[in-house]
């Protein structure tokens, strides 16, 4: 069993991350969700929450939260963070180690291992700010699962689909072990 601290980002495939977490959790492990401001968008604390049977987090500033547990301590607790959906916002954010937010303050005052998601638009995966990013990030130790070729939700075709779960989980096998 490992703790997995789920931090779900504002892109379209969040969607999916509902069911990465179902599997997580079929195969016997401890998921923690962190749902950024963007992630709020796309999935409800309420569907990750109850499919994770655990509480959700949302924000840096909730004094309830930061008594009981507190925000180092989210991250001290995770044997691994994955950030799925990673969107670009999340990773500029990671590269530049910007921590304005509960989920951006948890993956820097870690030194677990880290593994990020990437999905976006092709031209946003493309870019060069992206690739920057993504280099930056993989130099820096974050494990990348490389994003899928395919038809896009915004009706563009290429690089930046999120896996399907399944394929998400093992690309995570070892790390669950
Ligand atoms: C309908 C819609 C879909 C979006 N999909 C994505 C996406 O798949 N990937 C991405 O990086 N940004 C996407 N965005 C933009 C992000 O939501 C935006 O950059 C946001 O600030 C990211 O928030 P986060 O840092 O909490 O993830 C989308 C925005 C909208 C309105």
């Amino acid at each position: 069993m490992k703790r997995v601290l789920l931090i779900v980002g504002g892109g379209i495939a969040a969607y999916k991350a509902l069911e990465l977490v179902r599997l997580l959790k079929k195969a016997g492990h401890q998921v923690t969700p962190v749902l950024t401001k963007g992630g709020e968008h796309f999935v409800t604390a309420m569907s990750l929450g109850t499919l994770a049977e655990s509480q959700v987090h949302t924000s840096l500033w909730e004094l309830k939260d930061e008594v009981e547990i507190g925000h180092i301590q989210l991250s001290r607790a995770a044997d691994v963070l994955l950030v799925c959906p990673a969107t670009a916002d999340l990773l500029a954010k990671m590269a530049g180690g910007i921590a304005d937010d509960l989920a951006t303050t948890l993956l820097l005052a870690t030194d677990k291992p880290v593994v990020v998601a990437p999905a976006m638009n092709v031209r946003m995966w493309q870019h060069a700010a992206t690739q920057r990013n993504v280099a930056q990030l993989k130099a820096d130790g974050v494990r990348v699962i490389e994003p899928a070729e395919g038809e896009m939700a915004c009706g563009e075709y290429g690089a930046g689909r999120l896996p399907e779960p399944q394929d998400i989980m093992d690309s995570l096998r070892d790390l669950l072990k």
